[in-house]
């Protein structure tokens, strides 16, 4: 069985998370060696040292580099789609963080890139990958929830502003600006939940309607809080709320329900709490986890990075590609939009759009 080399761009929060989970799948086989590409000697000298990864020293060494299969790139989002042309450029498979870009004309432009160069460009949305995530849309595949009608999303969590946006060098040279990091908690946060919601409607989104504001983060200039209404073909209707300000921190949740015209499921964090259906099923759990800050899941990223490996093996599609990435994008977008100009914005957008 091929076992592929790898490389990880950026070893910052989320970087690490991917060697991490690159390593367990070195251990079961899938990886040969695994790379990383990092400004810090110190991380460099440890993964090189501890885990016997090969250090790069430069983006264009690590494209050059023939051997390497698949590259990971976890770097602020303003970077993603050059970064991601570089390497499809060289023949390689891509794997980005979420967002895919910024703007929908550079996501479009990463999509094309993978198609002409015939090689894999995946988006990091490991929360499709959690346990009861994928029994609840096996449950809506099959019909237990029936006609979906409307689902209703809250992303409800704290952002101190000293320990997250202003926390040091690197963190305030992206987060917080619409040129770098392109929004405020719906590009960054909530894109993990708008994803989801327009994965379980199984349509497609048409018109976006909302709000947002900063209410509670003076030092930057994008959005902590925002609302969207989201309207899908097929009379689907979504709500979202996101908030970076959620007081008291041990409040903190993420919540997605589902109505639908046979029953009504409710994920809380991840977990399938509720769900009662026409059909008879009956889920009812109280969760232990409720008041937890959603953490960074290895477990989850693993899962994704090895399906992505299997995807490579066995020649199939990866599920979630360039288009898949698009999707909440251009939601995240037409919101921005609708906000801005203070009507529904309607999809697909313009490709040159980049409000
Ligand atoms: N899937 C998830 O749940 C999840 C969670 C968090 C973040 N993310 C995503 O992962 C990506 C990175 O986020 P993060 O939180 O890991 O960010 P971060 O902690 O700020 O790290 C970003 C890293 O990118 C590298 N980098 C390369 N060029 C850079 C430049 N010009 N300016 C700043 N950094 C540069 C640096 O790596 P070195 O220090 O090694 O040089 C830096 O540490 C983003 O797309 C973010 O949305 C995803």
């Amino acid at each position: 069985m091929k076992k592929f080399n790898v490389c990880v761009i950026g070893l910052g929060m989320i970087g690490e998370i991917h060697v991490k989970a690159f390593i367990g799948l070195k251990r079961e086989g899938y990886v040969e060696t695994i790379g990383v590409l990092t400004s810090s000697s110190a991380k460099a000298d440890h993964y090189k040292n501890v885990y016997g990864c090969k250090a790069y020293t430069s983006l264009n060494e690590v494209a050059r580099d023939n051997t390497i299969d698949v590259v990971v790139i976890a770097t602020p989002h303003y970077l993603h789609h050059g970064q991601a042309m570089l390497f499809m450029e060289y023949g390689k498979h891509v794997i980005v963080e979420k967002p895919i870009a910024i703007s929908i004309l550079a996501a479009k432009e990463m999509v094309s890139k993978a198609k002409k160069k015939g090689v894999k460009l995946g988006v990091v949305f490991q929360h499709r990958y959690a346990d009861d995530v994928k029994l609840l849309k096996k449950y809506i595949d099959e019909g237990v929830i029936g006609d979906i009608h409307y689902i209703q999303g809250e992303v409800m969590w704290w952002r101190e502003e000293l320990a997250y946006y202003l926390k040091d060098k690197v963190a305030r040279s992206w987060r917080g600006m619409w040129s770098t990091e392109g929004g405020g908690v719906m590009i960054n946060q909530a894109i993990h939940t708008i994803d989801l919601i327009q994965w379980f409607s199984r349509s497609v989104a048409e018109e976006v309607y909302g709000y947002i504001d900063n209410l509670m983060h003076p030092s930057i200039n994008v959005e902590d809080i925002g609302i969207a209404l989201i309207k899908f073909r097929g009379r689907v209707y979504a709500s979202l709320t996101a908030s970076l300000c959620t007081r008291p921190p041990s409040y903190q949740y993420t919540k997605i329900k589902i109505f639908g015209s046979k029953g009504f499921a409710e994920l809380y964090n991840d977990e399938l709490r509720i769900l009662k259906s026409d059909t008879g099923i009956d889920i009812d759990k109280v969760s232990t986890s409720a008041t937890e800050t959603l953490r960074v899941e290895h477990e989850l990223h693993e899962r994704l990075l090895k399906d992505f490996l299997i995807a490579l093996r066995e020649d199939r599609d990866f599920p979630i590609n360039g288009e898949e990435g698009l999707k909440s994008l251009e939601i995240v977008r037409a919101l921005y939009i609708s906000s801005t100009m203070k009507q529904p914005a309607k999809l697909p957008l313009h490709p040159q759009t980049i409000a």
